[in-house]
């Protein structure tokens, strides 16, 4: 292989997959559907990632049956309307689909987790190949085997546990990816460094400039890193019960401000960058966390050009909607709060007077 790609291996014992990285890594998908032995290939990819890179993908799986099937692109289309038109068509494909036809997801994390659920329910289970075209998709939502669909009662409540048989990252399909995309992805990276590996954050301090412009060198040894320490999380708590919370640091205000200030106005990436800046603000107070360190989070997701304040707070509006989450146990709000750069402790007796502080440590003006 190529010396500018990269191999990180999630170990899940009889689950375990690979994850390849770096320009032109999509070419080995015919051979891990030639060592699947499948029957078929079903190429899912929302529509815009459709009309930018399937017929490069689908001119490398000229060896299998190929279907390529769409549906709409957005976060608004993961739902369960949207499963059950591409569930009818899969199964009215000709050949009819069996146990060894495999589902390759084209796209970002939405269409991950659709396919993903669709794979893990056709005949009750079928395998699938990732292949991650955001950031976020290649550093997050690729690895670990969630799968799901948002419902009228909120976000990937309905879904299963089933991991792929391989994830590909191909930086030349990264290359159309709008620069806020990015954000979404380089707001987990950051994460990541924080929960796990501070030496992270000084390696995408380093090369801002060149992530930003998307060099494919610098983009692979960073989505490298960043599923190194995903797999790693993952591998140690596959069914998430205890220390894979840790990547929900940044995420239990961040969820609360997305609901708040609405998906449209806030992106993911921009809401767990606030969501990271106000746990700290916790950590700081309770004196788990030195100041200078949280303030060299801030200067690293200001220099992403990732927001450190927010204008409009409804502090009583948000601490409301945080003890009304379905994730909340009892009103109690538990928060991921690091101890350093690079370890984080579960903290589970967040008082709104915590929450406070935190909302008035990332509030404009
Ligand atoms: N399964 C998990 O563990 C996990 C983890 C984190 C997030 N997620 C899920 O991931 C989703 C968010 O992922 P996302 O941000 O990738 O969303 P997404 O899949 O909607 O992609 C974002 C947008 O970028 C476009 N896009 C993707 N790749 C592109 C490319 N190469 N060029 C041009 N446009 C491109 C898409 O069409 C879409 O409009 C959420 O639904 C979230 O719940 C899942
Ligand atoms: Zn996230």
């Amino acid at each position: 292989m190529s010396p500018q790609t990269e191999t990180v291996t999630v170990p899940l014992g009889e689950r375990q997959y690979t994850v390849r990285i770096g320009p032109g890594v999509a070419s080995g998908i015919a051979d891990r559907l030639a060592s699947l032995n499948a029957s078929q290939a079903v190429v899912l990819a929302d529509s815009t990632v459709a009309a930018l890179h399937s017929q490069a993908l689908l001119g490398m799986l000229e060896d299998v049956p190929t279907t390529l099937l769409t549906f709409p692109a957005g976060e608004t289309n993961k739902t369960l309307d949207t499963y059950r038109s591409l569930m009818d068509q899969l199964l009215s494909l000709s050949p009819a689909l069996d146990r060894r036809s495999v589902i390759v997801t084209l796209g970002g994390g939405v269409t991950g987790d659709m396919g993903g659920f669709l794979a893990a329910t056709a005949l009750r289970g079928i395998p699938f190949i990732q292949c991650a075209t955001s950031l976020l998709a290649a550093v997050d939502a690729s690895v670990g085997g969630k799968t799901g669909v948002d419902t009228a009662a909120g976000k990937n409540l309905v879904g299963a546990f089933h991991q792929p048989a391989g994830v590909f990252v191909d930086t030349d399909f990264l290359a159309t990816l709008p620069a806020e995309e990015l954000d979404n992805g380089l707001a987990e990276c950051v994460k990541h460094g924080v929960i796990r590996n501070g030496s992270l954050l000084g390696f995408i301090d380093d090369n801002a400039a060149a992530i930003r412009a998307m060099d494919s060198a610098v983009l692979t040894d960073l989505i490298a890193r960043n599923v190194a320490i995903k797999a790693a999380v993952v591998v140690s708590d596959e069914r998430e019960a205890g220390v894979r919370a840790h990547l929900n640091f940044g995420h239990t205000i961040g969820h609360a401000l997305e609901t708040f200030f609405g998906y449209d106005t806030l992106s993911h990436g921009q809401a767990v960058s606030l969501g990271m800046v106000a746990a700290n603000a916790i950590a700081v107070s309770r004196g788990l966390f030195p100041a200078e360190q949280a303030d060299r989070v801030k200067a690293l997701l200001t220099t992403l050009d990732l927001p450190a304040r927010i204008a409009g707070i409804d502090a009583a509006a948000i601490l409301d909607l945080m003890q009304h989450d379905k994730k909340t146990l009892a009103g109690q709000v538990r928060m991921i709060l690091p101890v350093d750069l690079g370890a984080v402790v579960i903290v589970d007796d967040i008082t709104p007077d915590d929450i406070a502080l935190a909302l008035e440590a990332i509030k404009e003006g």
